[in-house]
């Protein structure tokens, strides 16, 4: 099986666009629909015809082109079944371990309730690559506009099983802020401190820090770290819950 290509390309204020192409069954998904032009001047950039939208959720910068992609396209869109009545155009809802094939790929749903009631993140695991959207950033997580904090922590933990290897693409260039914040949460944690050091070397070229890797996350992102015990220590917390620890880093970032 060849692999997926894959183009990122900025949109909006902070948002990536993703299209994710299937050189076999010469399929390609677009991750969300934030923006018409961008979308279709990255997939002509290609040579690519857009026949999947592969929504997240429902908020505006990630659905707002659905329509005009699909009047454009007649592609399919298939997004999260908790908030299916949100969806602009959806032709197929999916919820937690549903999976579906593209080409010769499978994908495999993953509900991740926090950001919104009914976030999902698509998973293609033969080619380990995750499409978290607003739920995991590199070095952050998404608000939580909906659901409580134990909920998001128990989403992240769904994600965190995940191969070390995964290749994480995610829904906005927050980074070098997320690195700002993180760094007061884990200051002594010296894979973090180089993290920092080399986002704010790539930002300050322009470049994007997308994608991530799980396993650099579990080592430098605090919202997966909540169990670690200097993060605890720094914080105060060391006999308090996980969610509880979570939460509070979640407040602070909230703050920053
Ligand atoms: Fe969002």
């Amino acid at each position: 099986m060849r692999s997926l290509e894959i183009e990122v390309f900025p949109c909006r204020s902070d948002n990536f666009g993703v299209l994710v192409h299937c050189p076999e069954s010469n399929l390609t998904a677009s991750i969300d629909a934030p923006e018409f032009d961008a979308v279709v001047a990255a997939a002509e950039r290609r040579g690519w015809t857009v026949t999947h939208i592969l929504t997240t959720h429902h908020h505006t910068d990630h659905v707002e082109a659905n329509l005009a992609l699909k009047e454009r396209y007649d592609c399919e869109i298939i997004g999260p079944v908790n908030e299916a009545l949100a969806i602009p155009g959806l032709d197929r809802a999916v919820g937690d371990d549903d999976e579906f094939e593209f080409g010769p790929h499978v994908v495999k749903v993953i509900e991740t309730p926090g950001h919104t009631a009914g976030h999902i993140c698509y998973h293609f695991p033969d080619s380990k690559i995750l499409f978290a959207a607003d739920t995991l950033f590199a070095l952050g997580c998404g608000r939580l506009f909906e659901r409580p904090a134990a909920d998001m922590w128990h989403s992240l933990q769904k994600l965190s099983v995940l191969p070390d290897e995964t290749a994480i693409y995610f829904g906005h260039e927050y980074t070098l802020s997320n690195a700002r914040f993180a760094i007061t949460i884990d200051p002594d944690n010296t894979r973090l401190q180089a993290r920092v050091a080399e986002i704010e070397a790539l930002r300050a070229e322009g470049r994007f820090t997308i994608p991530t890797t799980l396993g650099l996350e579990k080592e430098t992102n605090p919202f997966l770290r909540a169990a670690d015990p200097a993060i605890r220590r720094n914080l105060l917390m060391e006999t308090r819950t996980d969610e509880e620890v979570f939460a509070e880093i979640r407040k602070r970032k909230d703050n920053f």
